[in-house]
């Protein structure tokens, strides 16, 4: 039984990788499953809540009660995640996707061919929005959420990208090599310092995690 603590709220989630394009075979992604995503939604909607998710692509399936948006480059989930504010106020973003940095600038419209043996392709690189930076940005913002993924230096980059990207709570991955597993262990840092949920499978750290967002918020 989970307590209905996030009752009729709106919450949007991202979550999986971004798939960029290089041409209309080829593309740059991630090793991001959308397992942790996946997981929070199926939370927030034991929790109670109207849950919304953003997903790039992953080999899961829709959880239950979850309104499901499949996107592949980060400006499509950009953009599907502006449209969603739009139609609908939100009251809690988790951004739990895995999303590119960089697209390819000179996407080619035909697959690109060797021409030679020691032939290369060059890619050129263009930024990515930040999504959870623009959503954080908005006036009237949800309460958002981020996660980090560091190979190092974890309290440290943890505590400043929340500052940097002016969030109010944000969640690390203790260890990097969490992506595909079943398994994570997370440190959540808010204006308070940092709380550990020590390693656990994903579903239960979802629910924990949940817990943590519906006390925050409880008296929004
Ligand atoms: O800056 P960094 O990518 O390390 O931040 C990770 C957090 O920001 C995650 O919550 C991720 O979902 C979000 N993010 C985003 N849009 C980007 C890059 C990251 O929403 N372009």
């Amino acid at each position: 039984f989970q307590a209905k603590t996030l009752a009729g709220k709106h919450v949007l989630i991202t979550a999986g990788p971004t798939f960029e394009p290089i041409d209309p075979v080829r593309g740059i992604t991630n090793l991001s499953s959308g397992k942790m995503g996946y997981a929070i939604a199926h939370a927030a909607w034991e929790a109670g809540a109207i849950v919304t998710l953003v997903s790039g692509p992953t080999a899961l399936d829709t959880p239950y009660g979850v309104r499901r948006i499949n996107v592949q480059t980060a400006q499509q989930m950009h953009d599907a995640v502006m449209a969603q504010l739009k139609q609908q106020k939100q009251d809690i973003f988790v951004a739990v996707a895995a999303v590119a940095d960089w697209k390819v600038a000179n996407v080619s419209a035909q697959k690109l061919k060797k021409t030679g043996a020691n032939d290369t392709p060059q890619l050129q690189f263009a930024p990515n929005p930040d999504i959870l930076a623009s959503v954080a940005a908005m006036p009237n913002a949800p309460y958002c959420v981020g996660f980090a993924a560091e190979s190092e230096n974890l309290l440290q980059y943890g505590s400043a990208k929340r500052q940097k990207k002016n969030i109010p709570l944000l969640v690390g991955n203790i260890g990097h090599q969490t992506f595909g597993k079943d398994e994570n262990e997370l440190v959540l840092f808010d204006d308070h310092g940092h709380t550990n949920l020590p390693a656990a499978d994903k579903q239960t750290l979802a629910a924990q995690l949940v817990a943590e967002i519906a006390l925050r918020t409880s008296l929004m």
